[in-house]
This record gives C-alpha cells, structure tokens and sequence, in this order.
C-alpha cells in the first residue's frame, strides 16, 4: 500500500509556485492578488478561509479577505462581487460556500466574472470543463488529478466509482475522470443516495473516490484488492485518545480499507491540503488573462 501524500504534494506545488512568483515579480510584473469574501461566522468556513490567506502569503500572492455578518443582504454581497470584478489589481475571486439561507447561491456564483472565478464554479467555467476547453478546474477535483498525476497512478480503462454528487467535488469528479485526458479515460459510475447495491458497485472500483461526509462510511467488505482509494471526507468527532479531545475522520474506515488498497489517501494530509494548492495554481494562471 502507497500512502498519498498530499501534505507533502501540497507543499511541493507550493514551492514551485513561490519560484513562479518571484520570476514574475523580478521580471516587473505584479503579484498575482485572491480576495476571499466570507459571510458569517461558520467555524469551518472560517478555518478553510484563514488557510487560504495564509497559503495566499506563504507563495508570494497578495490577497484581501473580506467578511461580512451572516444577516448581510444579497444585494450587497452582489455589489462587493461587482466592485472586485472591476478591481483590476484583484486577479482571482472566491466566495467561500455555504452561504446563508437567505442568499441565492447561484447568484452570488453567475455574479463573479468568470475569468476571476478561481474556485471554478461559474455555469460558463463548468461549461469549459465539461467540453474539455482551457479554464479553472473546481479546486477538490483538480487537486485529486494531480494526486493521480504526481503518482503515475494509471487511470485509462480503469473503472473509476465516485460516492456522491456534490456541485464542488462528486459531480464534476465523475466529469473530469472521463473525460479524454491523463488522467482520465476511465469508465466512470456516480453513486449517490438513492443508488441501489452500492457495495455491488464500489466492488468493482479500480479507483473509488469518496465524497458524501459520513465518518467511515466505506469499509473493507465494499472493496476489491488493489483498489486506489481517494477519501474527500473530513469529519470532526469526539475522542478520549488525543489532547484535544477530538480526531478528525475520513469517509472510509482507514486502518481495515488500507490493507486492501493499492494507493490510499490519508485524513487529514490527503486531499485536503491539495484543494488548497489547486486554489493558488489557479489564481497564478488569473494572473494571465489570455486563458481564454
Ligand atoms: N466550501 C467548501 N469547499 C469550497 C471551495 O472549494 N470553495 C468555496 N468557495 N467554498 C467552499
């Protein structure tokens, strides 16, 4: 079994990235600037928010976070979105999601200009991935493919499952991992709540990724031999083991899945470190407005 490290993945593209900067800067060009919008309080929100200014800073890139109360209206959440599309020093937008009840998502989403939406979620950048045309890839997604790259996993041909349909990770997932690209190729089957036999389906995964949120969801006896897992999943419970009284979780139950597998994403230090260096690769390609 190969662990996949994706802490270590993380920092490597970190520091290829920092190079890339500082060649950009001494050649007189400006440094690349993400801007964060952050409504409410939500304690994870929060947490992934923080980490991307912070990594924004730790590679060189400028970056403004703005936060506003969880009862701001939308009309204002679309006027902040307005003025950073027309802040030319500003490259690369996100808004960090979930948004409160009372705000329209999608909105909020087509109201980014989609050559600064870094986070890849803008229906015409969903569109681009879709037809295999230059554009962002969804950060968690785009993170996982060079997981595959980096570690020469083979994926052509491969029957790849993913567990769960999200926007940000399942859906565009099982996009991107048939499409005719490396890596790519595969025979890709979606599962989601309302799938029926799962275990008969995850069986026969070369490659399953998994993304539904639930604590060890994927045991042992839902597995082949060989198969390269990718777990999404991150959940904080109870634990009288560690000093803080809590551990983190993934989606699959790791110490019975990793005997099994060929290639296994740790939780933490898999995917999760991943999503964020994606986001920075991103914002230095905003940089360069001839993307498309
Ligand atoms: N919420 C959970 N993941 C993400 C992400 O990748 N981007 C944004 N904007 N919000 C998120």
């Amino acid at each position: 079994m190969i662990l996949l490290d994706g802490k270590k993945t993380a920092n490597d593209i970190k520091n290829e990235i920092a190079v890339k900067v500082a060649n950009l800067v001494a050649g007189g060009g400006k440094k690349p600037h993400l801007a964060a919008i952050l409504v409410g309080g939500d304690g994870a929100s929060e947490t992934y928010v923080n980490a991307k200014v912070k990594a924004c800073n730790k590679v060189g890139f400028d970056s403004t976070l703005v936060r506003f109360n969880a009862n701001v209206s939308e009309k204002k959440l679309l006027a902040e979105v307005k003025k950073i599309n027309d802040n030319s020093d500003i490259d690369g937008l996100i808004v960090q999601l979930p948004l409160p009840a009372h705000i329209d998502e999608l909105k909020v989403t087509e109201a980014i200009n989609p050559i600064k939406d870094v986070d890849g979620f803008h229906p015409a950048n969903i569109g681009r991935m879709v037809l295999n045309l230059p554009t962002y890839l969804p950060a968690t997604p785009a993170g996982i493919l060079e997981l595959l790259d980096r570690y020469k996993i083979e994926t052509s041909g491969k029957h790849c499952v993913v567990i769960g349909r999200s926007h940000i990770v399942g859906a565009p997932m099982s996009i991107l991992m048939a499409r005719n690209n490396n890596p790519g190729n595969c025979t890709v089957t979606l599962t989601h709540s309302r799938t029926k036999n799962l275990k008969e389906i995850t069986k026969t995964a070369d490659i399953l990724i998994v993304a539904l949120g639930k604590a060890e969801f994927v045991t042992a006896d839902m597995v082949k031999d060989g198969v390269c897992i990718i777990d999404v999943g991150i959940t904080r419970v109870k634990s009288d083991k560690t000093k803080s009284g809590w551990k983190l979780l993934g989606d699959v139950a790791f110490d019975e899945v990793s005997k099994k597998s060929s290639f296994i994403t740790p939780v933490p230090g898999g995917v999760g470190p991943m999503t964020i260096a994606m986001l920075l690769k991103n914002t230095l390609v905003s940089t360069d407005k001839l993307l498309y």
